[in-house]
């Protein structure tokens, strides 16, 4: 039976017991997100020590990103507030407030120029197209920072977001000239400089060498609405830091594959070519046996750890590695133990030197207390993408395994040698269960009933009017990307699903408003975006009022560098009790795309440059939300959305084997291994044909060759912007977000004409179907 929907939300503002369990989940996930990257001795700093706090990001955190990404949280705790709260003195607050000042005036140039940008296109590209940045610094003098010697905590922020790319320019990817002054003038004033990075990835930091004064750096990153005290517990040594880097920090910017060309940068915007094939990230780098800044998998601790192998065998089609982990220092802490494989270089085919294909990360140790972890490695992790074979293939050669705690700091535990070459002839295939086969059973008779109109309105979203592309398109729960359409014919009756943004936590309105008889009053995208800056509706007299608190957790990057799986189920499974709570049935989220060049603006939302860790984590968060009854997860952006200029339209050149190796890896692990409700197709193309009406993508690879059986739909108004609608049908995209006018009018033609068969989209409506059979929408 349907339920019926009812008004989601509470009527009271109050705070309720599932925000503050929520919120304690969030602020574990930052705690463990926060990486250490250098430390002189001057970290832990103790609680109640003075310090003086400056910076952009000091008093005016970032959270997380913006676009579809963000999160309408009751509330942050800022740097500033997480300090305070834990007990710190701060020092001179004159700096702090004139850059209020500075910000707040920014701010409202920033919406004027939205405003004025509308006049010539709409609201949603003017906002797009108009990014707000933090402003640049105020200058640092003894008018505005306290004389004295207590330690300045400097917070660097950086935000960026949704359809937008970074610049390698000063005030984004490097210091603007005030923060290099900044710097100058406290160095001159021999102050200690803990530098905290509060950025949603990474920067520049070759000034390093230059302030000797900078005695640590922390890489907060954006950690949601814990970010703040998750910082002052880590500053303090409550939390000893066990967080590391899931990218490559170069030296500089040109030092990334393909820099001189990536996005905007060769003034081409619509081909971007991925001449670098699998050689992306550490890959790049040892392959150029290239210094680096940070290695991938670095982050250091309060404490000492040693890593030590006790065991390393070949079995049957898998090995087994023993290790034992000590912690030698005075204090407790986590540790992450990575494995890599080292892949053969004395082959006629290219491999990297080594890729990642286990990690686990150990409890809290006390000083001189061990762990021993224990890895099985399944063969395929040896694998790579033939070309001529069309097939996985282990080569032959010599092979090791390295164990260590970052990916410069390895020990090999064992050395094989691989006599033939194995041609793998079928892939592991994801497993249905004879529930899950009788639900593709029900959903394809109920299917089959249904005319040829009813089957174009369930294959594309329920659209209430006006079509945004940031998702608001959905009417039952304000706020939500978009809905399907329920519908009824004879004995058969649909339920529509809801679907909500993520990665950060869940897109909802803050609040809302209802006629007494129950209508809710629809909400425009103005009142929607950066907690209604733009437009604060009118509150309606002799209305209902609801509010809807949502919990902003750390943005993608961070959680993956906790590297710890268990609590990125937890994270998940927290948000899918909001999910339940809200009525809404599928996250859009994990955003798995790979961090092919730091500049992409949307990398935050992402988890790393590696694909096997963008798989376990994807996997592991999916396996949370999950597990709760009728709630699933939607991997995106499938695939190859690593730029946002020209998003819509840039055509992704990349040859097969990185295609599989490296951009598609991390879908596969997570459809195999935790079966996600759903799959979201980029915007972009690939090799000229836009993702959403790839065959190739959606059928060949995620149907027949991984046994996906799951709903693929389509990015946000992808088919009014290059991609066609018959088109998605035709690939076995199952379902046009939110879904136009325009769609039903394509359909309907492409099905009078025979470019679109009835059979197709009978397919593409029976799994709309299953996923509404398999959702919380039923009692
Ligand atoms: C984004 C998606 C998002 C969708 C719905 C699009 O603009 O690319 O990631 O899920 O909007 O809001």
């Amino acid at each position: 039976m349907i339920r019926e929907m009812q008004h989601t939300g509470e009527r009271s503002r109050e705070e309720m017991e599932y925000e503050r369990a929520h919120r304690r989940v969030a602020r574990e996930a930052a705690r463990e997100g926060i990486v250490l990257l250098e430390n002189q001795g001057i970290l832990p700093l103790q609680k109640g020590t003075k310090v003086q706090l400056l910076g952009a990001g000091a008093r005016r955190t970032i959270k997380g990103g913006t676009g579809s990404g963000d999160v309408n949280e009751r509330e942050s705790v800022s740097i500033e507030e997480g300090l305070r709260r834990s007990g710190y003195e701060l020092t001179g607050q004159k700096w702090l407030e004139e850059y209020d000042a500075v910000y707040e005036q920014a701010r409202a140039d920033g919406m004027k120029l939205v405003r004025e940008k509308e006049k010539k296109s709409n609201f949603v590209e003017a906002f797009f197209s108009t990014p707000f940045l933090s402003p640049d610094e105020n200058r640092m003098s003894e008018q505005n920072v306290e004389e004295g010697d207590e330690p300045v905590i400097y917070v660097l922020a950086r935000i960026s977001g949704e359809g937008t790319d970074r610049r390698n320019e000063k005030g984004d990817f490097k210091l603007s000239d005030r923060e290099y002054e900044n710097l100058h003038y406290l160095q001159e004033k021999k102050r200690d400089i803990i530098l905290v990075l509060n950025t949603g990835g990474m920067m520049d930091l070759s000034f390093l060498e230059e302030f000797s004064q900078i005695q640590a750096v922390l890489y907060l990153t954006q950690g949601g609405m814990e970010g703040g005290n998750a910082l002052a517990e880590v500053l303090s040594g409550e939390t000893n830091p066990s967080g590391k880097l899931t990218d490559t920090w170069a030296m500089q910017y040109g030092d990334y594959p393909g820099a001189a060309d990536f996005g905007a940068n060769n003034g081409n915007l619509e081909t971007e070519e991925y001449k670098e094939g699998i050689l992306v990230g550490y890959r790049w780098f040892d392959a150029q046996e290239k210094k680096v800044r940070y290695p991938f998998g670095y982050g250091r601790s309060y404490t000492e750890f040693s890593i030590q192998g006790k065991e390393a065998v070949a079995e049957e089609q898998q090995y087994f590695l023993r290790v034992q982990v000590t912690n030698e220092g005075g204090r407790s802490g986590k540790e992450v133990v990575q494995v890599y494989a080292g892949m053969p270089q004395n082959t006629e085919n290219l491999h990297e030197k080594k890729r990642l294909v286990a990690f686990a990360k150990t409890r809290e140790l006390a000083p001189k207390e061990s762990q021993v972890l224990e890895f099985w490695i399944p063969e395929d992790a040896l694998s790579y993408y033939d070309e001529q074979e069309e097939k996985w293939c282990i080569d032959a050669g010599s092979y090791c395994f390295y164990v260590g705690n970052a990916s410069d700091n390895l020990q090999t535990l064992l050395k094989f040698e691989q006599e033939k070459k194995v041609i793998f002839a079928e892939e592991k295939k994801v497993k249905r269960t004879g529930e899950e086969q009788s639900r593709i059973e029900k959903a394809a008779r109920m299917a089959e009933q249904l005319t040829d109109a009813e089957l174009v309105q369930l294959v594309c979203g329920a659209f209430g009017g006006e079509v945004s592309q940031l998702g608001n398109a959905a009417q039952s729960v304000p706020g939500a990307a978009g809905e399907t359409v329920g519908l009824r014919h004879g004995d058969v009756e649909v339920a529509n699903i809801i679907l909500v943004d993520g990665p950060a936590g869940l897109r909802l309105s803050r609040h809302y408003q209802t006629s007494r008889a129950g209508k809710i009053y629809p909400q425009t995208f103005e009142s929607m975006v950066e907690g209604g800056i733009f437009e604060k509706p009118e509150p309606k007299a002799d209305a209902v009022d609801y509010y809807q608190y949502c919990t902003a957790f750390p943005i993608g990057t961070m959680l993956a560098q906790t590297w710890n799986l268990d609590l990125i189920t937890k994270v998940g499974n927290t948000v899918g009790e909001e999910l339940e709570h809200f009525q809404v049935t599928l996250w859009l989220a994990p955003g798995m795309n790979i961090h092919r060049n730091p500049l992409c603006g949307r990398n935050f939302e992402y988890y790393s440059e590696d694909p096997y860790l963008t798989g376990k984590m994807a996997a592991a968060m999916t396996e949370g939300v999950q597990a709760v009854p009728g709630v699933g997860t939607t991997l995106k952006h499938f695939a190859c959305n690593n730029q946002e200029d020209n998003r819509n339209h840039v055509n992704a050149v990349v040859g097969e084997r990185a295609l599989r190796e490296i951009y598609l890896k991390g879908f596969e692990i997570a459809v195999k291994e935790a079966n996600p409700y759903a799959i979201m197709t980029s915007y972009n193309k690939i090799n000229g044909v836009h993702a959403a009406n790839s065959e190739k993508l959606c059928t060949k690879i995620a149907r027949e060759e991984w046994g996906y059986h799951g709903l693929i739909m389509t990015d946000w108004a992808t088919t009014l912007n290059g991609a066609e609608s018959a088109g998605c049908i035709r690939a076995g995209n199952d379902l046009i977000m939110p879904g136009a006018k325009e769609d039903h009018e394509q359909l309907k033609e492409a099905l009078a004409k025979g470019t679109l068969e009835r059979g197709q989209l009978v397919k593409c409506a029976s799994r709309v179907i299953a996923t509404a059979l398999h959702s919380n929408r039923y009692v």
